[in-house]
């Protein structure tokens, strides 16, 4: 359960975040949508721990952030847009430093990192070096090594990007499960058609603050109902085509 309340972040005169609410509960995913700039990794880092609010709260699972950072971090797999990997281990030594961070020990770290390379189809790539996997295979094990410890709230910060068609299929596939076991998941994405698949709901971000919130259809309606296609109800909710200055251009 991720719960934020009325969180801001400035950056001296500059407002990020202006307010932002959202509450994600177990077993839902909730799509995290909004223009470029409009606060999404922001709201995320400071979910994650990583950045201090201006001002509001948040609790992932019951534990405050502000006064129970350990408890909040240690349930909460986190799955960054550019996540750092030290490319000159093995994908089996990145899933062993990673168990070792959420203090998982002995047998168990074996056993789980064998059930995750599976899950992740990397068994075959367990002993090579990161710096040789494509794109596609580093994003799979950062996922692999952000739900070692079992982390009952996962954000993810645009998990599809650069995915091929079976790797997206995979991973719609991983979280829609995890969403059945009871994970709360917060996803920002810039693909609408991700969202409308995966989403039992989603919030539009504009500008650090939420615009609108609920399910793909009642977004739909806000925009007037009349566009069965999404990318025109997200342009009508964010406001501007963009075709004005595309005209400038020719
Ligand atoms: N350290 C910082 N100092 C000043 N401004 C910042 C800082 N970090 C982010 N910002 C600003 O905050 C705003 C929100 O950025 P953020 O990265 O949260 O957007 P986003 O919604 O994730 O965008 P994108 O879709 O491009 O990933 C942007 O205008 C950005 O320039
Ligand atoms: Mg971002």
């Amino acid at each position: 359960m991720i719960v934020v309340s009325d969180v801001v972040k400035r950056y001296g005169a500059f407002t990020a975040v202006d307010g932002v609410s959202l509450d994600v509960k177990p077993g839902q995913i909730h799509g995290f949508l909004g223009p470029n700039g409009a606060g999404k990794t922001t709201t995320i880092r400071m979910i994650a721990g990583l950045l201090k609010p201006t001002s509001g709260r948040i609790t992932v699972n019951g534990h405050d952030l502000a006064t129970s950072p350990e408890g909040a971090k240690a349930s909460l797999g986190f799955i960054p847009d550019r996540p750092f990997i030290y490319e000159k281990l093995t994908a089996g030594e990145f899933l062993r430093f990673h168990a070792g961070l959420y203090g998982l020990e002995g047998a168990a770290v074996e056993e789980r990192l064998n059930e995750m390379l599976e899950i992740f189809e990397l068994t075959r790539w367990r002993d090579e070096l990161i710096e040789s996997f494509s794109h596609g295979m580093k994003q799979r094990l950062v996922m692999s090594a952000a739900f070692m410890h079992r982390p009952q709230a996962v954000l993810v910060d645009e998990p599809m990007v650069g995915l091929d068609p079976r790797g997206a299929r995979l991973i719609k596939d991983v979280f829609r499960r995890m969403a059945d076991h009871g994970v709360a998941i917060l996803m920002s994405t810039h693909t609408l058609e991700v969202a409308e698949e995966m989403c039992d709901l989603v919030s539009i971000i504009l500008k650090g603050r939420i615009i609108a919130s609920g399910t793909v259809d009642d977004l739909r309606r806000l925009a007037g109902g009349d566009d069965e296609e999404l990318t025109p109800v997200f342009l009508k909710l964010t406001g501007g085509s963009g075709l004005q200055e595309i005209d400038e251009v020719v």
